[in-house]
């Protein structure tokens, strides 16, 4: 653990052995469950930890309030990677108080019901509420769905620092990850697992702008430390749904035996020579939180995919309902289909995008039959045309 700020310690931990985080995110280089202490007269833990590290985070604690006890658990959001130790803690310190919004109770009592805390050591707060620590104060910001109903932040108000909770957060646990670009695993996070939410994004974007922050200490990933003018540029425009790369286009793949992702590969050549920022991505090979992060950033999508059993592969099929999910919209797309016999991939890709809003969907749709055709390339040049108009 680390003194971040005067009196503010780190006491989180990092998971490097996670197979999926939330049962489907693949995180490489592992993700980090934060914590932090205020050691002040009064003594604030913000937010318990996944049950994972649930002996490391208490030996960190422990060592920083050498032999005091804590006066308060701020409790930011009640997903288990954060809340599954707010039962042990209370019966450790029996005189802790626990501080969360009416939504916080509510949920925290659907998790621990066998030995419910009770209602004279709950603090409920709302929108502005403050809790005097001593020097420090913390002034809470109500954020419902950024993740779940019940979020809500702190701003610490001696040292202009916002906790966050899961916004600002990333994968990659800060260890092996200090070097790296902040942008790129924070992108694939903020568009799995906040991205829905982009309006309520925005309105806490609105509330921190009135606020004068240094520092922000999310529950992932690293601590924020001014100037932080690039992570606000950054969850504006994420939030906003605004392609990052507008004229870029993403190749989104899902071939059997290699026949439509050679064609891809020759489309993505004739885009490249037209000068246009290309990516592409191969479904049955790359986890979908990837090709939904490209999705977002991405201006236009060929979405190409075989026919399978008269249905869509399944890649393909598991790609567009994450997209629905986190409600993708106005993108313009191009259809590419393939089909031995009887190639019905764009229709049923067609019918999907129908149900998303303002899906500006290309007329002209190449449909390979097996493998690529001489035949079949000046409708591939039409529809890398049409595309990029
Ligand atoms: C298990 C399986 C089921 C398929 N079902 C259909 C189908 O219902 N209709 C069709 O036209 N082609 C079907 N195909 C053919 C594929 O859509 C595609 O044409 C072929 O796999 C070649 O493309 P690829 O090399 O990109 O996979 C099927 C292929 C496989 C392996
Ligand atoms: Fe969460
Ligand atoms: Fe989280």
């Amino acid at each position: 653990m680390e003194e971040i700020l005067n009196e503010i310690y780190a006491i989180g931990a990092e998971d490097l052995d996670i197979d999926l985080f939330e049962s489907q995110y693949p995180v490489e280089k592992g993700v980090s469950y934060n914590s932090y202490v205020i050691m002040d007269e009064k003594i604030a833990v913000m937010d318990t930890i996944d049950k994972r590290r649930t002996e490391q985070w208490l030996q960190n604690l422990q060592a920083v309030l050498n032999g005091t006890a804590p006066d308060y658990l701020v409790v930011l959001h009640m997903e288990p990677d954060h809340s599954a130790n707010i039962e042990k803690l209370s019966e450790m310190y029996p005189d802790m108080k626990l501080v969360g919004n009416a939504r916080t109770f509510t949920i925290l009592d659907q998790f621990f019901f066998d030995k419910k805390i009770a209602a004279d050591r709950r603090i409920t707060v709302k929108e502005n509420d403050t809790l005097p620590l001593g020097h420090h104060t913390l002034q809470f910001i109500m954020a419902p769905m950024i993740h779940w109903p019940e979020v809500m932040m702190a701003y610490e108000q001696s040292e202009h620092t916002l906790f966050s909770a899961d916004a600002f957060g990333r994968f990659g646990v800060p260890s092996l990850t200090m070097n790296e670009p902040w942008d790129i695993e924070a992108r694939r996070y903020y568009y799995n697992i906040v991205g829905k939410y982009g309006n309520q994004v925005q309105s806490l974007l609105k509330k921190a702008s009135a606020l004068q922050i240094d520092t922000i200490c999310p529950l992932h990933g690293p601590v924020l430390h001014t100037p932080l003018d690039s992570y606000f540029h950054f969850y504006d425009i994420w939030s906003q749904d605004i392609p990052e790369i507008p004229d870029g286009v993403l190749i989104a793949t899902a071939s059997i035996h290699g026949h439509t992702r050679d064609a891809m590969h020759q489309l993505a050549a004739i885009l490249k020579a037209k000068g246009i920022d290309v990516k592409e991505i191969d479904l049955t090979r790359t986890d979908v939180s990837y090709a939904v992060s490209a999705a977002f950033q991405y201006g236009r999508i060929i979405l190409a995919a075989c026919t399978y059993d008269a249905n869509l592969f399944p890649a393909m099929e598991a790609f567009l309902s994450h997209l629905e999910t986190k409600n993708l919209h106005s993108r313009r797309i191009g259809l590419v289909e393939n089909g031995s016999w009887a190639p019905q991939a764009a229709k049923l890709m067609k019918n999907r995008l129908d149900t998303m809003k303002d899906m500006q969907i290309c007329d002209t749709v190449l449909t390979i039959h097996s493998a690529l055709h001489h035949d079949d390339l000046d409708t591939m040049h039409k529809l890398a045309d049409e595309l990029t108009a």
